[in-house]
């Protein structure tokens, strides 16, 4: 079989704070067990990241720091980058829309593509009013504006959207705006842009979109859809120019376009495209060779993102892809940008904190929780396994504390921990570490060995599908069979009575180590290597297809390790208050 390639993205982070679990839950952590099971199965797989440097985010923030937004989000692309190598999160090259080691080829490819793009007649140059705020000197975006609500009357409307009555506005809309850069009252201003004509792309995407309902989660299709509904009157025009000087310059010979740069939602996920190019020239191919990934239908582009991104990476990305085609192939001929095969969107983490109520993760009221914290505390694993086990993969969950305790402990530790455990034990107490005899198997041992196998199928099953709770919890289900098991088959009494059942039993909890070590490795790739260790495997075994190889009979394995650490809710949270 030819070996399958996939070339997976995980939504840039903008460079503007610090990470926290809502982050992680929703693309890194999922998009790093598809990567790491891919690469188990022998497919060939490069996983994209790197930070979303440009737009007015960076600007303001810089502003307020009293700072750049190039020192900005160069500080923020390296705290995040140790966030996430702290979570073992690995991506093949991270890159940054602005890093000085990407920005050179990010501008050249996002220049290229709204050339290419504007060549095909995809653009229309607009005059229309914005609200300019004198006093920063420059047009407000949208969601720096704040106001009352011209529907509901409510004070908490955005000039995107208001947070009373969920509408959507037009920022000229609002009553008594305010620039939330300075406090002070903006002004209409007529202003010139670009606009993508999303309405002579729509009926490729629809037609791109429906195809998908059997394969993507349904919540991405029919929010994706469900822009695109004729009596609402379809997909507008959107603006993909900016009047700032953050960014990349729009690569018009056009007085009109002085002063203006790319849209951020327009180059930034080009940025997955241009660090693929970084990347490939790093490693001697040449820059070039990213169409080996971005541009052949026998690659799979799948994108990860948290649910508020799902527009851009379901219509607004695609449209910008399809629209570079020369061809009327929706996907994508040889040579032409491919369409993702997916795109895998987690819904938000709420957060709870014990003794208080779930909330809104919120910068503003200080209650994230930040990876760089998280780590002082709390080894990677744990929360890995929280964050999989309770994803917030159909709709939002909270990241609650007490059960993120509760569930290391019953879990992590007394269902996947004790099993390694005892069961290694029991090997170096009395088989001096070598692996017993398999003996003659009787139905018990080979039900159990059928329970490996099975798990092996369904868990790489569920992953193929990106259902990652599901998969997680099937190889959490073997290792309650698998208690259950060295409970029922009581190697501890039958070693006083028949060394040679208690052998046989040994033999087959060691085979179902040996199966759990492969099964956890995309989810939990520390424990998965302290298990290896235990079990004298290299790193070859990470291998989906050697998951049921069996240990040999009397192989002299490794030390018993303590896989997880037991965790007191008084020691973390003796003070109540968090
Ligand atoms: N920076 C955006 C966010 O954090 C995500 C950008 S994804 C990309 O919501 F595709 F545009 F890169
Ligand atoms: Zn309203």
């Amino acid at each position: 079989m030819a070996t399958r390639r996939f070339l997976i993205t995980a939504g840039l982070p903008y460079s503007n704070g610090r990470l926290h679990v809502g982050h992680v839950a929703g693309a890194y952590l999922p998009a790093d067990i598809y990567v790491r099971y891919l690469r188990a199965t022998g497919a060939e797989v490069r996983y994209i990241c790197g930070s979303d440097d440009n737009g007015v985010a960076a600007v303001k923030t810089a502003r307020e720091k009293g700072t750049t937004p190039e020192e900005l989000t160069s500080r923020y692309n390296a705290s995040q980058r140790s966030s996430f190598d702290g979570l073992n999160i690995e991506f093949d090259i991270y890159g940054g829309t602005h890093q000085p080691e990407f920005v050179e080829m990010h501008e050249r490819m996002s220049r290229e593509f709204f050339l290419t793009i504007h060549g095909k007649d995809y653009f229309t140059k607009r005059t229309t009013k914005q609200l300019y705020d004198a006093e920063a000197d420059q047009f407000l975006p949208d969601r720096f504006v704040k106001g009352t609500c011209p529907h509901c009357k409510s004070p908490n409307a955005f000039g995107d959207q208001c947070e009373g009555c969920g509408k959507s506005l037009d920022a000229l809309d609002l009553i008594d705006p305010v620039s939330t850069m300075t406090e002070s009252k903006p002004e209409p201003r007529e202003t010139i842009h670009w606009y993508l004509r999303l309405d002579q792309l729509q009926d490729r995407l629809r037609t791109w979109l429906e195809s998908k309902r059997d394969t993507w989660r349904p919540t991405v299709v029919n929010f994706a859809l469900g822009q695109m509904t004729p009596d609402e009157g379809g997909l507008p025009e959107r603006a993909m120019t900016r009047d700032l000087t953050w960014g990349v310059p729009v690569p018009l010979d056009d007085l009109d376009a002085q002063g203006k740069v790319l849209y951020v939602w327009f180059d930034a996920p080009i940025g997955y495209i241009s660090f693929t190019a970084v990347l490939c020239e790093r490693n001697g191919e040449g820059w070039q060779a990213y169409e080996r990934w971005w541009k052949s239908p026998d690659c799979k582009v799948v994108n990860f993102i948290g649910e508020d991104n799902t527009i851009f990476h379901a219509v607004t990305f695609p449209a910008m892809l399809v629209a570079t085609h020369d061809s009327d192939s929706i996907q994508g001929e040889q040579g032409e940008f491919q369409l993702p095969t997916n795109v895998v969107a987690n819904a938000f983490l709420n957060i709870k904190f014990p003794g208080k109520e779930e909330e809104k993760i919120s910068k503003s009221r200080g209650n994230a929780v930040w990876i760089e914290e998280f780590l002082q505390t709390f080894d990677p694993d744990p929360l890995r396994y929280y964050l999989t086990a309770n994803a917030p993969e159909s709709q939002r969950v909270a990241f609650d504390f007490d059960d993120f305790v509760k569930r290391n402990n019953t879990e992590l530790l007394n269902a996947l921990g004790n099993f390694f455990n005892r069961t290694m034990t029991f090997l170096h107490k009395y088989f001096d570490g070598k692996v017993p005899p398999s003996g003659t198997r009787e139905p018990i041992d080979t039900e159990q060995l059928e329970r490996c196998k099975s798990a092996v199928i369904a868990v790489a099953d569920d992953i193929e599908r990106c259902r990652f709770k599901a998969a997680l919890a099937g190889v959490m289900q073997l290792a309650r069979d698998a208690n259950g098991y060295f409970d029922t088959t009581a190697p501890f009494r039958s070693r006083k009575t028949d060394m040679e059942a208690c052998g046989r039993a040994i033999n087959v909890c060691l085979q179902t180590t040996r199966t759990l070590s492969t099964l956890m490795a995309p989810f939990l790739p520390t424990s998965a290597e302290k298990c290896r260790a235990m079990l004298k495997l290299d790193d070859s075994a990470i291998a989906w297809a050697t998951a049921t190889d069996q240990l040999a009979d009397g192989a002299e394995l490794g030390e018993p390790q303590l896989l997880f650490k037991k965790l007191d809710p008084k020691e973390l949270f003796g003070e109540q208050d968090g």
